[in-house]
């Protein structure tokens, strides 16, 4: 895949997905603005793809705060001469706010904070990215969506709706950037081993239980891992996926394929 020379910006790249993007990424020769509000983990990051003789440079921001957001995207022109590749990838989850996950029992800053970073932190980063992207011939926006953006799942009511508000938001986007080249995509991963997963199985009431439900209806019987996520990422951002746009790509082992359990099969899911 020709990334080799494209300039990302990737949100919440610390850890998890949004980590193991910016090292693929940085290994096929492109250029990575490293960004979280973990400064320690961004800056690891970093470290470890200059080490293997990659380009990247680490920023801390917070995408709900809309100076830091401005920041970042004039960092990344600065260091870069301007951006390919948004990838809007920084997202939480209630659990990691609260316990309190009911309907009843969930305060209304916890599902703000969720729709703050998941969707307006989406929002912000289009808007201080558009005039960089503008100006790439090869530009794009990667936005992070989720399963639950089109199926419903437990506990998950702040998340499951700015995630789907997150898919909408792509194709509007799509639509009102088409006319400056710039693709807009989004992608659903299911169960991808990261540490958010591990906080949301810590908070489950049956850990065990909540972990055979998120990977039972896998057709791959496991876990998706953070570099499972980051090939679609790289392949969405090369010119070869140049005439997809406005697109929502599940990633998910199948799971939304079908309705029903692996059991059915005479298969056993893996963590
Ligand atoms: N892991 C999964 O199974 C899964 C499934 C579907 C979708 N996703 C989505 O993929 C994305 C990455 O998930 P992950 O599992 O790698 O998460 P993670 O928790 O492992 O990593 C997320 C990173 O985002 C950073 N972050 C949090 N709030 C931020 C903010 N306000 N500004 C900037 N950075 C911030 C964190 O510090 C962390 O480094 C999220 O949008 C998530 O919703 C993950």
């Amino acid at each position: 895949m020709t990334i080799d020379g494209m300039r990302f910006v990737i949100t919440g790249s610390g850890a998890g997905i949004g980590a193991g993007t910016a090292k693929l990424a940085a290994s096929r020769g492109a250029s990575v603005m490293v960004s979280d509000t973990n400064d320690a983990n961004g800056q690891a990051v970093v470290d470890e793809i200059l080490a293997a003789g990659g380009t990247a440079i680490y920023q801390h921001c917070d995408v709900t705060d809309e100076a830091q957001v401005e920041a970042l995207m004039a960092a990344a022109d600065s260091a870069f001469g301007g951006i390919d590749v948004l990838h809007n990838n920084a997202g939480i989850h209630e659990s990691m706010i609260s316990g309190e996950l009911g309907l009843e029992s969930m305060s209304r800053d916890s599902f703000e904070k969720v729709l703050g970073v998941n969707l307006i932190g989406v929002w912000l980063c289009a808007k201080y990215a558009l005039p960089y992207l503008r100006s790439s011939d090869q530009a794009s926006i990667i936005n992070a969506g989720s399963t639950s953006s089109l199926s419903g799942y437990p506990q998950c009511q702040a998340y499951g709706a700015s995630k789907g508000a997150v898919m909408q938001l792509t194709k509007m986007l799509a639509v009102d950037l088409a006319a400056d080249g710039i693709r807009v995509n989004c992608y659903c991963p299911g169960s991808i081993h990261t540490e958010m997963v591990d906080k949301f199985l810590e908070a489950a009431p049956d850990p065990r239980a909540m972990l055979n439900t998120m990977t039972q209806t896998h057709l791959i019987p496991r876990m998706g891992q953070p570099v499972d996520v980051a090939e679609l990422v790289c392949f969405l951002a090369s010119p070869e996926s140049q005439f997809v746009n406005g697109a929502v790509w599940t990633i998910d082992g199948g799971s939304l394929a079908w309705r029903g359990t692996l059991d059915v099969l005479g298969m056993e899911a893996q963590a």
